[in-house]
């Protein structure tokens, strides 16, 4: 694997064949067992207060959430995904402001921030992420939450294949290639076409254990309040291969 994908911008990654084809309404992230939970947690976490999405994308959570009755803004790198968002709501419904959400600010205060679909490892340094978690406690009002969903990394033991296949299907196979000594991986993802001709992309991340996140929360002031397995609230356990971790500022 080229070293060049590290100086990849996330901004070129999430082009607007990636925003286009990120709206594909039969994957599972836009059924309602997945939005129905996420919305009535994230909207009882931000208890009437404004909700400030980091990352928001083409707004699969932040619209509904805004539907719901919650006030939202979004922070967002590409100009290809705040496009695609716009097709569905306007700027005066969900203001997005375009920056990285490691040092961006938008303006007021916010009882709740959060961060969903494992987007803080398309940070690539532990300094990136830690900037992004201050960033985040820098718009909450006291008491206010942070909100993170994350899944929780399966590493090799040292000296093994760092390479673990996370996902088979018809056609489809995704592998992840891991540095143990960076925490940073790869995910290659496999497509077989209809004649055979395999089609292979990437997406550069780095992986965080749940116990570094704490640290990072506690080096921006935050304290954990809840760990849950999913937006459900299920019981975060030694099985569990996600979770959603909920901050408060001190
Ligand atoms: C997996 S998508 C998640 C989008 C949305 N939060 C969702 O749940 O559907 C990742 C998004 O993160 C954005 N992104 C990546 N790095 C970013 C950064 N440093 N600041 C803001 N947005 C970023 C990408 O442009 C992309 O829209």
């Amino acid at each position: 694997m080229s070293e060049d994908i590290w100086n990849l911008p996330q901004r070129d990654l999430w082009d607007e064949k990636a925003a286009q084809s990120y709206e594909d309404l039969g994957s599972p992230m836009y059924s309602p067992e997945v939005l129905g939970p996420t919305v009535e947690t994230l909207a009882g976490l931000a208890a009437g207060g404004r909700a400030l999405e980091l990352a928001v994308g083409t707004g699969r959570v932040a619209i509904p959430l805004r539907e719901h009755g919650t006030e939202v803004h979004g922070i967002e790198l590409s100009p290809a995904m705040i496009a695609e968002l716009r097709t569905r709501m306007d700027a005066d419904q969900l203001p997005v402001t375009e920056g990285s959400m490691v040092d961006v600010r938008v303006d007021g205060e916010f009882s709740l921030v959060y961060l969903v679909f494992n987007t803080i490892s398309n940070l690539y340094s532990q300094a990136e992420q830690v900037a992004c978690f201050r960033n985040a406690a820098a718009h909450l009002g006291p008491g206010g939450r942070f909100v993170i969903e994350l899944w929780v990394p399966r590493p090799q033991p040292v000296g093994s294949a760092h390479a673990q296949v996370f996902s088979t299907g018809e056609g489809y196979i995704g592998m992840d290639v891991l540095d143990l000594s960076t925490q940073r991986g790869v995910s290659h993802h496999i497509r077989y076409e209809p004649d055979g001709a395999a089609r292979v992309s990437f997406s550069p991340f780095r992986y965080v254990w749940p116990g570094e996140l704490d640290l990072m929360a506690e080096l921006a002031g935050m304290e954990l309040e809840h760990r849950w397995a999913d937006f459900s609230q299920a019981p975060f356990t030694s099985e569990s291969t996600s979770h959603v971790s909920v901050y408060r500022l001190r």
